[in-house]
């Protein structure tokens, strides 16, 4: 088992379905293996369909005793699960690196991430407002009040393998909620880690089952999620492809569904723009994480007087991007997440050529010692027309579309022309242009930015998109409405019962 896991106190192999005390994993053994080495880093018992249906169950049970918790005093136990996350932060951020293959930095960033969250959810404990009005009628009192919802489903995918789940399961916890996590395969042992360190904290409080994993296969324990009335909200992440089918399926049975599916995000670039700031920012946005965000920058629309000098420049930066083991402080860009990925970066590349992209630089999978795992490919930029088709698909992967327009209109046509709506970005130092960007004729997306990146969001603002992104917000601002339910009240304090819009209807008939 590798060192790491162990500082963790995960154990080998790990279980696959947590809930409280009890340990399941009736399903196959998943490995999980070091994008960058191939190494095994350990094996984790998968649940199964049984383990679905009892940690349901559970789940259940324990919402009753957790929703009678008073809101600030769910906060005080998130506060105290922020603490153990800023403990283990090292070895966490870590361990996501090793599992999943982003770069170091971007691991440790990647608890912060978790570590803020839980930090806002604990504020929040004490916010969650309902409005009051003013009634129509004489001697009434109106307002509404938020309640908890019940058991939430989480679905995270590989790329944040535990914030994705924080900003759901710290939110969810204050709100009063319980919840099942069902992490991506891919990155098992941070999930298990991660659930580990908060399940530890709720038991010392007498509540373990509130924060509740099921690692498995879709089929056991994703899809039984869609379909199951016990489960009131699903916030998923994801592909548009599996959005569609939570969403479907979820809807079908009137339950909620929280969606954060693919980007195609873009930033635009002014003529009159600062060149040094756009470019880092176009860097860390297309580059960090070798492009497997949502929010990675994956088009730079750019206005034709500057186009060929940020091209030109972009080109040179890419090309001392250092790539190789994330563990290393001066490696910019790991591996991808898995061959599989790998695959689709190659046949995204062989398609851009077919269309007629010229590629700028990168495009190959790279070979050699470094690269044995077969996980590493050059980032790359493509000079695109702005009809190049595959400029409409997100590929999980370091590939920058350039295509260079004549005014803002057009940049923001282009930038809007596609059926993703996460994050934008302007980058220009001119008021109108800037305010033009974020009207309501502007940039279409859930986020967008001034002379700031597509990617690395706070979490005090609300994250999400619009069109195929899902209409999904997490984290902060108002999010964790989405994870209550909302009773409007009408308390009747006086003698009379006026109805409402001036309706009569006769009092005589309940007289005698
Ligand atoms: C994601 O890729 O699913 O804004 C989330 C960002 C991060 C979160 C990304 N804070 O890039």
């Amino acid at each position: 088992m590798h060192p790491v896991l162990k500082e963790l106190c995960v154990e080998d192999p790990a279980p696959g379905a947590i809930c409280g005390e009890r340990r399941g994993g009736g399903g196959k053994l998943l490995e999980s293996r070091n994008p960058a080495t191939g190494a095994l880093l350990g094996r984790v018992k998968q649940a199964s369909r049984a383990d679905y249906d009892e940690t349901i169950g559970r789940s259940q049970a324990t919402f009753e005793r957790w929703r009678a918790e008073p809101a600030p005093r769910r906060g005080e136990i998130i506060r105290q699960i922020g603490d153990e996350l800023r403990r283990f932060k090292e070895p966490l951020g870590k361990l996501v690196t090793l599992e999943m293959g982003k770069i170091a930095t971007e691991g440790q960033g990647e608890v912060q991430e978790m570590i803020d969250i839980a930090d806002f959810a604990v504020g929040l404990s004490r916010q969650l407002y309902g409005l009051s009005m003013h009634s129509e009628r004489a001697s009434h009192r109106m307002f509404e009040q938020w309640h908890p919802l019940g058991t939430v489903g989480i679905i995270t995918a590989f790329n944040f393998p535990v914030a994705v789940w924080a900003w759901n399961a710290m939110i969810a916890a204050v709100c009063g909620d319980s919840m099942v996590w069902k992490p991506s395969s891919k990155t098992p042992l941070s999930a298990v880690a991660a659930q580990q360190i908060a399940t530890r904290v709720l038991a010392r409080h007498g509540h373990p089952d509130v924060m509740a994993l099921l690692v498995g296969p879709s089929a056991d324990v994703g899809e039984p999620m869609l379909d199951d009335r016990r489960v009131p909200l699903v916030s998923a992440t994801g592909s548009c492809t599996m959005g569609r089918v939570v969403s479907e399926r979820v809807a079908r049975r009137f339950g909620r569904s929280l969606l954060e599916l693919g980007g195609n995000n873009a930033i635009v670039v002014m003529d009159d723009a600062d060149v040094d700031l756009a470019l880092r920012a176009i860097l860390f946005g297309a580059v960090g994480t070798a492009g497997q965000r949502c929010t990675s920058t994956r088009r730079v629309i750019v206005q034709e007087g500057i186009s060929s000098k940020l091209a030109d420049r972009l080109v040179r930066a890419y090309a001392s991007v250092k790539i190789g083991d994330p563990m290393d402080p001066g490696t910019l860009m790991g591996p991808l997440v898995d061959r599989g990925a790998v695959g689709d970066y190659t046949r995204a590349i062989e398609q851009i050529r077919r269309e007629g992209g010229e590629l700028l630089c990168g495009g190959k999978v790279l070979a050699g010692p470094r690269y044995e795992s077969g996980c590493f490919v050059e980032p790359t930029i493509v000079k695109a027309p702005p009809a190049l088709p595959m400029m409409q698909e997100e590929t999980f992967a370091p590939i920058l579309y350039l295509v260079t327009v004549k005014e803002l209109d057009e940049a923001i046509a282009l930038q809007n022309g596609v059926p993703q709506g996460l994050s934008s970005a302007i980058f220009t130092p001119d008021l109108r242009s800037a305010e033009r960007f974020l009207g309501s004729a502007g940039s279409d997306c859930g986020i967008a930015n001034v002379n700031v990146g597509t990617s690395g969001a706070e979490i005090g603002g609300a994250f999400g998109g619009e069109k195929e992104t899902g209409g999904g917000r997490e984290a902060g601002s108002d999010s964790w409405k989405t994870y209550m339910r909302r009773q409007t009240c009408t308390i009747n304090w006086g003698r009379e019962l006026p109805l409402a819009q001036g309706v009569k209807f006769p009092d005589s008939i309940t007289q005698g």
